[in-house]
């Protein structure tokens, strides 16, 4: 058991409680109106809800299974004829001419999946429509709660939301500050394919029901939900059916859940699932529902304590008025930005978990939806989105998180073997294109050149599968889960991997939503034209050596036989791929197959490029890669930013962890303070826009892996093979004084303490889950105080 590196210099001073600790609660004198977006999220990784705090309460809930139907197979069986047809016009130079034949042979009908839906709305109207004074709505980043307070009438009136993982109920609590004062109408309500809805009173222990049963437009998903009304107190009826009524009650508890036939045999099973949960978490009464969920959550959030110093009374004021302040000051309220990272764990928390078989993982809104018709579906978008969603869940100490992840890969394999054989007739091996749903949809998605034909998706995503394997060091995952998932996902580019140049390629393909315009007097067909088609794109090649590097450790740790032909395979590709290129006249990464293609963006908000700096290390300027290539990478990554990337939140968080990456830590820090300035809307959630629409939850996960770079960085592998866990690799960005517990090194090692002062490190305390030995590296710019710190082990 390795146990390092233990360096007191000095120690950080920890912050005062408050009354609203602006590190923990996002706090408002306001309710969210009609706003979406400035209503308040918790979740149990299953059921979520945004809590609005209007006078009638309005809670839109969700439950991560209600799609808009069920599997659409979409798959195009002209395409496999015409992949071969394809490749050689790429091969020609005939691009343009390649890619409308992409379009026409290979775009999926109908070109999209399913779309996530919302579940039903609760109202709770107590009859306050007139009167309120001294209102205030928080949310508490710690615990995972949510309430409201207010005096109406001389009283004084809370509520307070809770989401149990335990009990996977939510549940919420109304109370007066006396007796015999709460009047509440509870009802469910859902504006499209009701199948049923009722109520009705119970004196008995188990409460009141209303019930509202719906679907997709057809069974195909199916769903029940039910609120479980309990009063002290007062009387109960149902004047409508619909609705139960109290009045004169001292408080009021409604426990809430849905189930779906997604997860269930029919619907008996799943209605028999929802009644055991409400039986259950009614029996067991509100204060214990509340302490368990809250016992579990607070045990997530506390594995990690971030202080980047107090901001005083800036901290201590509403969220929509820090939000305000910030955008001129941003270095008066630090504790924004450790809000900022402390809600972006909260919402990983709350909406994805391992909640049984089939959990999914966050989708573009994590599980917050109101929409029928969402932006972009709110899908599984997996050239960058879902991805970065779990950029946090590793190294902030959540890997069970990514559970989901897993388990939506395991339904995508099948329908990605499925595909792989009809559109480009690989027999073995699954495909995946730029999104998924919650059938783990594999087919090409939407018709466009740049965005469509992208066959990497697995290749990608099967990564977070040897990553999880690599902070972990979970063999059993690594052999139950991690294996299988890049094995097939590898087995498909045997199939697919073509000899171009004397090397091993993927195509037709692209670099994620961007476009070249095609260059004059190469040979090549209609010059000028803006396309995005082509072959040998420098993010495939990166992914691919990804993938094959992944096989071959994950056959050296398993001790599979080099005759093992998946091991093989990947010994036989890997010396093969294109090493990432310079383009000559700007010394630049080259994003595509030749130095003539230019950009027709750039400013591109994608830095599919530079995958291989962030979250892939081929590009990391460590004493282990070349320099000349690192640097490449910056230029471009400057270019890209001068020219006016980072426009959408997601964009932003991206280049903070690719600055971390570089070791440039305070332009790390400057991108994460302006991701803070222009992207958050009123409840924190991030926007693509900067003007509060849409809301993509990326940016909040992004940002808080990005952080977390700056201060622990673990890719690198030494000479002798051990993890190099890196503290403050580039400095700690713009905060000279702060600390951070409990982020997590490949290798299993947790960074227990990690302190700095005058923007040095003062204090690193790193623990060993497992045995091993990792080399921990530390201020490398500055010898003499490497040394001075080592004599105080
Ligand atoms: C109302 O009660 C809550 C506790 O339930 C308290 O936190 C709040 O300060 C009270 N509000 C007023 C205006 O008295
Ligand atoms: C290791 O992985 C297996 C398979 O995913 C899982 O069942 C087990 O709980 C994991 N062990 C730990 C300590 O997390
Ligand atoms: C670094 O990468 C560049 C570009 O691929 C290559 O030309 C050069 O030979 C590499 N240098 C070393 C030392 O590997
Ligand atoms: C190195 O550390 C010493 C002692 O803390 C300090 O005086 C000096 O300025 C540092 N040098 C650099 C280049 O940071």
């Amino acid at each position: 058991m390795l146990f390092a590196a233990l360096l007191v210099l000095g120690s950080a001073t920890v912050d005062a409680a408050t009354v609203w600790d602006g590190s923990r609660f996002a706090w408002y004198n306001t309710d969210a109106g009609d706003d979406f977006k400035s209503a308040l999220p918790i979740g149990n990784g299953r059921l979520g809800a945004a809590v609005f705090g209007t006078p009638t309460e309005k809670l839109v809930l969700n439950e991560n299974s209600v799609w808009s139907g069920g599997f659409l197979d979409r798959a195009n069986s002209r395409s496999k004829d015409a992949v071969p047809k394809i490749r050689q016009m790429l091969i020609a130079g005939d691009i343009t001419g390649a890619g409308q034949s992409a379009m026409d042979n290979m775009a999926a009908n109908p070109t999209s999946p399913r779309a996530y839906n919302p579940l039903v709305n609760m109202g709770i109207d107590l009859g306050h429509d007139s009167g309120i004074g001294s209102y205030t709505r928080w949310l508490d980043t710690l615990e995972g709660t949510a309430g409201v307070n207010y005096l109406q009438g001389g009283t004084n009136y809370s509520r307070e939301y809770v989401a149990s993982y335990p009990h996977g109920v939510l549940a919420v609590r109304l109370t007066a500050s006396a007796p015999g004062k709460l009047n509440a109408k509870i009802s469910l309500s859902r504006s499209k394919w009701v199948t049923s809805q009722t109520a009705k009173t119970d004196s008995g222990a188990g409460g009141h029901r209303v019930t509202l049963s719906g679907n997709s437009g057809s069974d195909a998903l199916a769903f029940w939900s039910e609120a479980r009304v309990v009063n002290s107190g007062g009387s109960a009826t149902s004047p409508d059916g619909k609705s139960i009524s109290i009045s004169g009650a001292n408080t009021v508890d409604i426990f809430f859940d849905a189930e779906t036939s997604y997860r269930y045999a029919d619907a008996a099973a799943a209605q028999a699932e929802l009644k055991r949960k409400l039986d259950a978490a009614t029996a067991a009464g509100y204060p214990a529902v509340r302490s368990a969920a809250i016992d579990d959550f607070s045990g997530l959030m506390s594995r990690v304590k971030l202080d980047l110093g107090s901001s005083g009374d800036t901290g201590r004021q509403p969220v929509t008025t820090r939000l305000q302040n910030f955008k001129n000051n941003p270095n008066a309220d630090p504790q924004l930005m450790t809000l900022m990272f402390n809600f972006g764990r909260h919402l990983l928390a709350s909406s994805s978990r391992d909640t049984g078989p089939r959990s999914l993982p966050a989708n573009l809104q994590g599980l917050w939806n109101q929409d029928y018709d969402p932006a972009w579906q709110s899908k599984y978008t997996i050239n960058i989105n879902l991805e970065m969603n779990y950029w946090p869940a590793l190294v902030t100490n959540l890997a069970e998180t990514q559970k989901p992840v897993f388990d939506l890969l395991n339904e995508a394999i099948p329908r990605g073997k499925a595909v792989a054989k009809t559109m480009y007739g690989c027999n073995d091996g699954f495909v995946l294109h730029h999104n998924t749903d919650l059938w783990g949809d594999a087919a090409p998605v939407d018709k466009g050149t740049p965005y469509t034909i992208w066959p990497m998706g697995a290749a990608w995503l099967s990564a977070d599968a040897m990553e999880h394997y690599r902070f972990t060091q979970n063999k059993t995952f690594l052999s139950t889960t991690a294996w299988p998932i890049l094995r097939d996902a590898a087995r498909f580019f045997h199939c697919h991997l073509f000899e171009w140049n004397g090397h091993w390629t993927a195509g037709p393909s692209l670099s994620p939503e961007h476009a070249f315009t095609v260059p004059q007097g190469q040979g090549l067909s209609q010059p000028g034209r803006s396309e995005g088609l082509d072959i040998s794109i420098e993010m495939d090649n990166q992914l691919l050596h990804q993938l094959f590097t992944n096989i071959a450790q994950a056959c050296t740790l398993l001790s599979l036989p080099s005759t093992n032909p998946d091991c093989a395979a990947a010994t036989k590709y890997l010396p093969t791929l294109r090493a990432p290129s310079i383009n000559p006249t700007t010394t630049r990464l080259q994003e595509w197959r030749s130095p003539s293609y230019a950009d027709t963006e750039p400013g591109h908000r994608h830095f599919s490029p530079l995958w291989g700096l962030y979250p892939g290390s081929i590009l990391t300027p460590t004493p282990s890669n070349n320099a000349t290539l690192a640097n490449a990478a910056g230029a471009l990554l400057d270019h890209r930013m001068a020219s006016g990337s980072g426009s959408t939140g997601w964009s932003r968080a991206w280049a903070v962890a690719l600055y971390a990456r570089l070791g440039r830590g305070k332009d790390a820090w400057g991108h994460a303070q302006e991701l803070v300035k222009r992207f958050p809307s009123p409840n924190l959630w991030n926007s693509d826009n900067g003007r509060g629409t849409p809301f993509q939850i990326d940016g909040n996960f992004g940002v808080v892996g990005g952080m977390a770079e700056i201060w622990v960085q673990s890719h690198e592998v030494s000479g002798q093979g051990e993890v190099v866990v890196h503290l403050l690799p580039g400095g700690p960005g713009g905060v000279a004084k702060g600390s951070v517990e409990g982020l997590v090194a490949r290798g299993g090692v947790v960074v227990r303490r990690l302190a700095w002062e005058g923007g040095r490190l003062v204090e690193g305390v790193l623990e060993a889950r497992v045995d091993g030995v990792v080399r921990v590296l530390f201020d490398t710019k500055n010898a003499s105080t490497v040394v001075s710190l080592l004599r105080k082990r």
